[in-house]
């Protein structure tokens, strides 16, 4: 795959990774839920709002990448497999999220602290291993994929973070 083809495909997994920071908020996913570490489950980072709309936001993107550039987004796959790659690319990425904060909170991290590469990748190792059960891209892609990710990830934070939209520039 050439490079625009490999950000189309995962593309879906940075719109389901980032819509909860614009559209999240309310309810804890948790519900307040501690466990007997002490710690809460996941904290109140991990919102039920933004859960939806990480899933909805992916799928959407994934929609709209299999309508309007067919020959660009997976063209090897069927509409109807590319939309399930853009489901299991969300779900693995919010599957990543939550598994990131579960670890987090039994290490005794607070939400907002930062975790070196479990913050910027683990949504992506999963976004990767759920859609491995559609499309697995070579060793090669797959390293590109990580680079670009650690990369995009740090500087969309820092400007989040600018904005107003993130607390913490990580
Ligand atoms: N968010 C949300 N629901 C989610 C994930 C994220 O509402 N399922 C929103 C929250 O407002 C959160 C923000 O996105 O504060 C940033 O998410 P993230 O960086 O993942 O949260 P942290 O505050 O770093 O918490 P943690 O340590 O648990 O990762
Ligand atoms: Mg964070």
């Amino acid at each position: 795959m050439d490079l625009v083809s490999l950000i189309l495909y995962i593309f879906p997994a940075y719109v389901a990774n980032s819509a909860p920071v614009l559209f999240g908020g309310g309810a804890p996913i948790d519900f307040k839920r501690h466990l007997p570490d002490g710690n809460r489950l996941l904290g109140n980072s991990k919102t039920l709002r933004g859960l939806g709309a990480g899933l909805a936001a992916g799928m959407f993107a994934g929609v709209l990448l299999a309508y309007l550039l067919p020959n660009m987004f997976l063209p090897f796959l069927s509409f109807r497999l590319k939309i399930w790659v853009a489901f299991l690319l969300a779900s693995g990425t919010l599957f990543g999220d939550l598994l990131g904060s579960f670890i987090k909170r039994r290490m005794n991290l607070k939400p907002g602290e930062p975790f070196f590469l479990t913050d910027q990748l683990l949504f992506l190792v999963m976004a990767l291993a759920f859609s491995s059960l559609v499309f697995i891209p070579s060793y090669s892609e797959i390293i590109y994929l990580f680079l670009l990710t650690f990369i995009l990830h740090v500087l969309l934070n820092i400007l989040a973070h600018r904005l107003n939209l993130k607390r913490v520039p990580w």
